[in-house]
């Protein structure tokens, strides 16, 4: 990876002129942020453009540009032999194009790269690793390493684009040659990792807030309720509210933080929550040690939650400001985004229950047609599974309208994931019946489907998904501790 990542940097400093595609995602987004900071610092010139996919029609577009070195982030390896004609880097993680090679066959990818040496691409399945092992944006450090030792310190951004792309959502923490990364930022005095509880927003809200937010892992009684929250607060003789204001929850003293989490285990377990599920509220937390306390930029997730809303709303170019170091208007910008972001949340969940989820014999779903954007019923469809209005045995499929077609977010439980469950799988082929595409992650997969094939491809969906979990029934079923 090293002597590769070499080569691109090498090739990058040669370049009088570099484009830059990111994905305008958040793990594209921090990606792009890193790669253009160590052009800069290289003094190599350069343009940083973002887009949503790079399927063969963007790749058309890119050729058209023709420009003299393109550096891909975070997407590429999708349309890897589709490169003909272009001089390119790129730094992925996606699976590359060529699927029908077997896993322990992938590193001939490499060779493959050196005989061509038109375009170089640094990804972790050249290793026969997976796609969580880093991100686009721990690639793209990579190359910005070899680009100059001292770019170290850019380490605190990728870290932030691995803890936005949940890298750290299955261990816990992040694994693979993303360790790596965080050890050159802690060296780099950037970066902190400390055990610590993973509910989102440690920096910034109230602590019951905090806890009154909190979904991975659900804490009954307190999830869903903020009175709750604040009397089992008081009950432990904490002080949520001093000189009347509320503190965040790494305002407190660590035995306080014990305390409370020591407690919160003790309910979850009272309440005959599986151990699976209360080890989740546990895990290793990532703090910018150079930015300010109390900043939504202090703790790597809220970070990525900031860049993420950007993405999505066709800002990315807010988010790469800020992650480019604009801690003024473009922080500003990218915080109204996400006050926006969350009243679009509330907007879409109201009107999921306006219209109501149906239930078909193995999954459930609800078309919210042109009501909710399509970079966002995702999220929708995870909070809505949450919500009183849907079955928790059941993936949900949720759709919305898009500009290249009907956008489906599909979303399940990790009860279901123990139970057999592959949505990437059934996403993946259930979208290919119909003439559309998709994939993802097994717990969360997507696709895209041509408008009018909606009841086609949820009959597929829902035989699929009953196959699955049908088959998986001589397992036992998920109740937490048969897991371990
Ligand atoms: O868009 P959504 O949040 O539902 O996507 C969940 C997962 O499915 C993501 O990892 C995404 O990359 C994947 N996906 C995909 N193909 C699509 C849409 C989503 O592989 N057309
Ligand atoms: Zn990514």
């Amino acid at each position: 990876m090293w002597e590769l990542a070499r080569r691109m940097a090498e090739r990058l400093r040669r370049t009088s002129r570099v484009r830059v595609y990111g994905h305008i995602d958040s793990d594209g987004i921090t990606g792009a942020a890193i790669a253009s900071e160590a052009l800069a610092r290289a003094g190599v010139e350069h343009d940083v453009t973002f887009l949503k996919r790079l399927d063969e029609a963007a790749l058309a577009v890119v050729k058209d540009e023709n420009p003299q070195l393109a550096w891909f982030v975070d997407f590429g390896a999708g349309v890897y032999d589709k490169m003909d004609g272009l001089d390119a880097v790129i730094t992925d993680h996606h699976v590359p194009s060529e699927r029908e090679i077997p896993r322990e066959h992938r590193k001939d990818l490499v060779s493959f790269a050196r005989a061509e040496d038109r375009v170089l691409m640094l990804n972790p399945h050249l290793l026969g690793e997976g796609s969580d092992a880093a991100s686009g944006a721990g690639t793209t450090y990579l190359v910005a390493k070899a680009m100059d030792l001292r770019n170290t310190d850019l380490a605190a951004i990728a870290i932030v684009g691995a803890v936005a792309d949940m890298q750290e959502r299955e261990w816990r923490r992040v694994t693979g040659f993303n360790r790596q990364i965080l050890q050159d930022g802690v060296e780099a005095r950037v970066l902190d990792a400390k055990t610590d509880l993973r509910l989102f927003g440690r920096e910034t809200r109230p602590i019951h807030k905090m806890l009154q937010y909190a979904s991975d892992p659900w804490i009954p009684r307190l999830s869903g309720n903020g009175e709750a929250c604040i009397a089992f607060l008081l009950e432990l003789g904490l002080e949520p509210k001093q000189e009347g204001r509320w503190i965040a929850w790494n305002e407190l003293p660590w035995s306080q933080k014990r305390l409370v989490a020591s407690e919160l285990v003790r309910h979850m377990l009272d309440r005959g929550v599986g151990w699976k599920e209360v080890e989740r509220l546990v895990g290793e937390t990532y703090t910018l040690l150079r930015e300010e306390s109390g900043s939504p930029l202090r703790d790597a997730k809220e970070f990525g939650t900031l860049i993420n809303a950007c993405g999505r709303y066709d800002r990315a170019d807010v988010g790469y400001r800020v992650c480019r170091g604009d801690r003024d208007e473009a922080l500003a910008e990218s915080l109204a985004l996400l006050r926006g972001h969350r009243e679009t949340i509330v907007r879409s969940l109201d009107f999921i229950d306006e219209i109501g989820i149906q239930q078909l014999t193995a999954i459930q779903y609800f078309h919210a047609q042109d009501r909710i954007r399509d970079t966002v019923v995702g999220i929708a469809a995870s909070m809505a599974l949450q919500g009183p209005g849907a079955n928790l045995a059941l993936p949900i499929v949720a759709f919305a309208l898009a500009d290249d077609g009907v956008k489906v977010s599909c979303r399940g439980t990790r009860e279901l994931l123990a139970q057999g469950l592959d949505l990437a799988a059934i996403m993946q082929q259930a979208s290919r019946a119909v003439g559309g595409e998709g994939g993802g992650h097994k717990v969360a997969a997507g696709a895209t489907i041509p408008p009018g094939t909606e009841q086609e491809f949820l009959a597929i969906v829902d035989r699929m998904v009953g196959e699955q979990l049908g088959r998986a029934s001589g397992f036992s079923t998920a109740d937490g501790l048969t897991f371990m």
